[in-house]
């Protein structure tokens, strides 16, 4: 990222969000030298206005309302603005827009896996196309990880068990470094990943199987990344391959038995237009469905039960499903509107 604007200390602001959050950096330095000067200054003054001298006896002070008031009021206004400003930075950070593009991450020891809708898994590259918002569903296969694109701003957690989001929108083509910025292990430092954002005409070439050529980069796709699947995936009509797998184990699994895709009840809900939905629980709270209700619902069912499905047992998936079997279980019930 040579050819990139020097930005004080900063790396490339390659995403809206990344200069917003620039701005929100330097007014935390700047408040913070503000209240440095301030108090070292008025330390220093004080220590040679009030020193000890010959003949002069010092106040007894025991305190001063206005003054208190004061130096309680300013600190708690001026933290009440860094948080909501952080706030409402950090909420477009991890909330996608609809329709963002969606990319599945799997973070292990010690490497970064990212699956596509159409079925293609990438170890280490995530291609994605420029200006346009890419949301990122991610989990671990074993520890905490954490997934961080410097000149994007966007670090999260990435965690065994659970979903974590992020989304951002590149906004300058090129390689973008990736780390993982949580310890996770003896190769942690060596958790790398790109992100290789395309202009819109390489986006279709790399979409079509393609391989792009990166000029100006030193080494094209291909640092330990299995190659793109060629070809085969060019038409956009019909199921992508994600929601056809799980299709596919829904009824290898026995799921069907018990749930339509139709709308129709039989044992359990149907899955169609659940994703996105508010449902209410036996116990009268209202849950959303979002991609961790859904992995909650079919690894340990009987954690929330859906009014009117009371007495109803389904057999637990713990342990029964990998990660990627579960993200095309969850693609699919996605795909029912
Ligand atoms: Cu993964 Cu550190």
């Amino acid at each position: 990222m040579q050819d990139q604007p020097f930005n004080g200390s900063l790396p490339a602001q390659a995403t809206d969000v990344a200069a917003r959050w620039d701005i929100f950096y330097w007014f935390l330095v700047g408040v913070s030298v503000f209240f440095f000067v301030l108090v070292v200054g008025l330390m220093i003054y004080f220590i040679i206005k009030y020193r000890h001298r010959p003949g002069r006896k010092a106040k007894y002070i025991t305190g001063h309302h206005t003054l208190e008031i004061f130096w309680t009021a300013v600190p708690t206004v001026l933290l009440m603005i860094i948080f909501a400003w952080g706030w409402v930075v950090y909420r477009d950070m991890v909330r996608a827009p609809s329709g963002a593009m969606e990319v599945r991450v799997t973070g292990k020891q010690w490497l970064w896996e990212f699956q596509y809708d159409d079925g293609r898994t990438l170890v280490g590259d995530l291609f994605v196309p420029v200006n346009t918002p890419v949301k990122l569903i991610m989990t671990s296969t074993d520890v905490l990880h954490s997934f961080f694109i410097p000149n994007f701003r966007v670090k999260q957690d990435v965690v065994p068990g659970m979903y974590t989001t992020v989304t951002f929108e590149a906004t300058i083509p090129g390689m973008h470094q990736v780390y993982c910025a949580e310890y996770c292990g003896g190769a942690h430092s060596g958790m790398l990943g790109r992100v290789i954002a395309l202009k819109p005409d390489q986006w279709n070439d790399w979409k079509r199987g393609k391989e792009i050529k990166l000029a100006g980069l030193d080494s094209p796709a291909g640092t330990g990344g299995s190659e793109p699947a060629a070809a085969g995936g060019g038409g956009q009509k019909g199921a992508s391959p994600l929601v056809t797998q799980g299709k596919k184990l829904m009824a290898a699994k026995g799921c069907v038995a018990c749930h339509s895709d139709d709308g129709s009840k039989k044992i359990g809900p149907s899955y169609k237009g659940i994703f996105g939905s508010t449902e209410e629980m036996a116990d009268g709270t209202k849950v959303e469905v979002d991609e961790n209700y859904l992995r909650e619902a079919i690894l340990n069912p009987q954690a929330k039960i859906v009014k009117g499905y009371e007495g109803v047992v389904m057999p637990p998936f713990q342990g029964l499903l990998s990660e990627d079997e579960l993200a095309a279980l969850i693609a699919y019930i996605k795909s029912l509107k």
